[in-house]
């Protein structure tokens, strides 16, 4: 196991209910403003169960922030902070509501150009406002993990950024909001919180014993738990596991002390910045081909995680991998997430745009060996065909 700091600031609110305590958890005499996204909150009455929590305090709402978060909006958010002189940020939606709120208070403090931020990938993040959030959507992890993920629109970018200033304060996770997601999104929220997983455990052994242990368990409760979520939406304990086992898929936990791959996360950012595609969605389909190309590095990882997460056995090893990475194909389908380049309306010209994307944002050196570069990348997209 390589050496590691492991440490993690965010509280976590588990439960039913317990969004009514989120008044005792922001700091007192807060001017708060309250971040949402498209409406989903309003509409499920999640928002007023916030209002209500917050009677006491100074609230300024913002809405409007969009899936795959816009720069430009978040800059507006900016805006109504240094007009209202507020100092804490609440957000209450999915990743995307929470990306937002991530960079709108390192922004909010930082001075120069705000897109250095996604540029320098965090590094100029000197402070933040402080912010909590209520999750309303398990995916990204967003929720207890320091990184965001900023679409600028004009510049056709898609660009995820890390700071230890952007840790929520804390974040309540009530599975009982979670059951208006449409199926889409359910669906969305279990293979990202998986491809998040994968990303951090198959690459290569390091001998840690707990890291993959833990991973394998986190795997395999999703793999039983979300075709049981999109049949019965209301099962509260269903829900509650698949909460946490998306939390715990990027909180850091599982991470620690092992090497790192995130290529399919680079290359499916890019497909989202050409045309909007849902990030789970880019994940299925990048991911099985990526497995399939680097089937050589990732040898190893790959033939354990056969066993161990999906009961593969017999056959020679060569068998196993290709048994395995069709498993994990099926798995996104079944879940009613294609996994093919041409589902989402993308051919030659489309990965062509892609690889030289990649190329402008210096995504040139991927994976855990730092050995993928966008020829590599368009290798692995004409396989997603
Ligand atoms: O916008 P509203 O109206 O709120 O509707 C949302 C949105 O349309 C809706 N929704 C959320 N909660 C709901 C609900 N609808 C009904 N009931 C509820 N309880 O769901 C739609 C999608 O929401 P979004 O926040 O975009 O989804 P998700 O949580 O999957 O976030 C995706 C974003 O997170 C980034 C992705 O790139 C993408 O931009 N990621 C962030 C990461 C991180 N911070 O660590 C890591 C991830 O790998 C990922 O890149
Ligand atoms: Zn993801």
């Amino acid at each position: 196991m390589h050496n590691f700091t492991f440490q993690n600031p965010t509280r976590i609110v588990f439960g039913e209910g317990r969004i009514g305590e989120v008044g005792g958890l922001v700091p007192p005499d807060s001017k708060v403003l309250l971040i949402y996204g498209g409406g989903s909150a309003e509409k499920t009455g999640v928002l007023n169960q916030v209002r209500r929590a917050l009677a006491d305090f100074h609230v300024v709402e913002f809405g409007g922030i969009e899936p795959n978060p816009r720069y430009a909006t978040a800059m507006k958010a900016v805006e109504v902070i240094a007009q209202e002189g507020i100092d804490f940020l609440l957000a209450v939606g999915g990743g995307s509501v929470i990306d937002a709120t991530k960079f709108i208070a390192a922004a909010t403090n930082h001075h120069g150009d705000r897109w250095e931020i996604l540029t320098s990938r965090g590094a100029v993040v000197k402070s933040a406002l402080p912010f909590g959030t209520i999750l309303t959507l398990p995916a990204t992890g967003s929720e207890m993990n320091s990184g965001a993920v900023i679409t600028h629109e004009e510049n056709g970018a898609k660009l995820p950024f890390l700071s230890p200033h952007c840790y929520p304060l804390f974040s309540v996770l009530d599975p009982t909001v979670t059951y208006t997601l449409p199926p889409r999104q359910i669906a969305n929220g279990v293979a990202d919180a998986f491809v998040h997983v994968i990303e951090q455990y198959l690459t290569y052994p390091v001998g840690a014993r707990v890291q993959d242990g833990f991973a394998e368990s986190l795997m395999r409760i999703l793999i039983d738990l979300g075709p049981i979520a999109l049949d019965r939406p209301t099962d509260y304990e269903v829900r509650a596991n698949l909460m946490w086992t998306a939390t715990l898929a990027l909180n850091g936990l599982i991470g620690a002390g092992v090497p790192h791959d995130w290529a399919s996360h680079m290359i499916a950012h890019e497909i989202t910045a050409l045309n909007d595609t849902d990030h789970a969605r880019t994940l299925a389909v990048v991911l099985p081909a990526l497995l399939d190309d680097q089937r050589g590095p990732k040898r190893e990882k790959l033939l354990q995680y056969a066993t161990n997460v999906w009961g593969i056995s017999g056959g020679t090893e060569e068998a196993r991998i290709d048994a395995v990475i069709n498993a994990t194909r099926n798995f996104f389908e079944t879940l009613g997430i294609k996994t093919r380049l041409s589902d989402y309306g993308i051919y030659g010209e489309g990965i062509e745009h892609i690889v030289a994307a990649l190329q402008r944002h210096g995504m040139t050196e991927l994976g855990e060996h730092r050995a993928l570069t966008p020829a590599d990348a368009r290798r692995i997209l004409e396989r997603a065909q």
